[in-house]
């Protein structure tokens, strides 16, 4: 059984979640932690942070993460995509333990991102008209699964060939 939980930077899950991502995202592209912060100044604090848990003996353990950035106009620009109209967030570090994959721990991290992000305000949510993300090569069939369009063409970042990736509001492809 898995369940998503949003947590802040001060709980005890942070430090899982930072080490699944130097697992599955940073060490692969040969960054650690701590270059990431420094590539990215500000930029953990800016986001809500989502961590997938299965329960285990010794207690809950991370299995997947994520990170949601809602505020501000960091990043809304993606090489080669038009800057959106309206309340956009983009989707950052998607991580899953690499034992897990297949399961569908991604698929309800994204669920519970998208169901923060669209829900009114005065139902706790944030209210947004959109979401994207950069979306590795590798993992375009993932977001495309779950109803995301692509909406750039392909650009390299950290190495890697990505496409920006959208969905709006009400589930509709961007
Ligand atoms: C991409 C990633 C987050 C997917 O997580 P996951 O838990 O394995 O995905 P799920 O099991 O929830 O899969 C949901 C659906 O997407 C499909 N899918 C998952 N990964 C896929 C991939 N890389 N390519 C194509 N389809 C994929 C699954 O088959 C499933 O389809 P279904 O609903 O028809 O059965 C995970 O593989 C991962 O951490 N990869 C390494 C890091 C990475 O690439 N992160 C994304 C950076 S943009």
């Amino acid at each position: 059984m898995i369940r998503v939980r949003r947590i802040p930077m001060d709980d005890p899950l942070f430090a899982q979640a930072v080490d699944l991502r130097e697992r599955v995202l940073l060490g692969p592209v040969g960054w650690t932690y701590e270059q990431y912060l420094d590539e990215s100044p500000g930029r953990e604090e800016t986001c809500e942070h989502f961590v997938a848990l299965a329960e285990r003996s010794e207690g809950p353990r991370v299995v997947g993460t994520a990170m949601l950035l809602a505020s501000g106009s960091d990043g809304l620009s993606s090489p080669g995509a038009a800057k959106p109209e309206g309340r956009f967030g983009k989707v950052l570090q998607v991580a899953v333990d690499r034992q897990m994959h297949g399961q569908g721990v991604g698929r309800k991290l994204m669920v519970a991102i998208e169901a923060r992000a669209f829900a009114p305000e005065d139902a706790g949510g944030l209210g947004l008209d959109g979401l994207y993300c950069h979306a590795q090569h590798t993992a375009i069939g993932f977001y495309d699964r779950l109803g995301w369009a692509t909406e750039s063409d392909a650009f390299e970042e950290a190495g890697i060939v990505h496409r920006r990736m959208g969905i709006r509001a009400g589930g509709e492809a961007s």
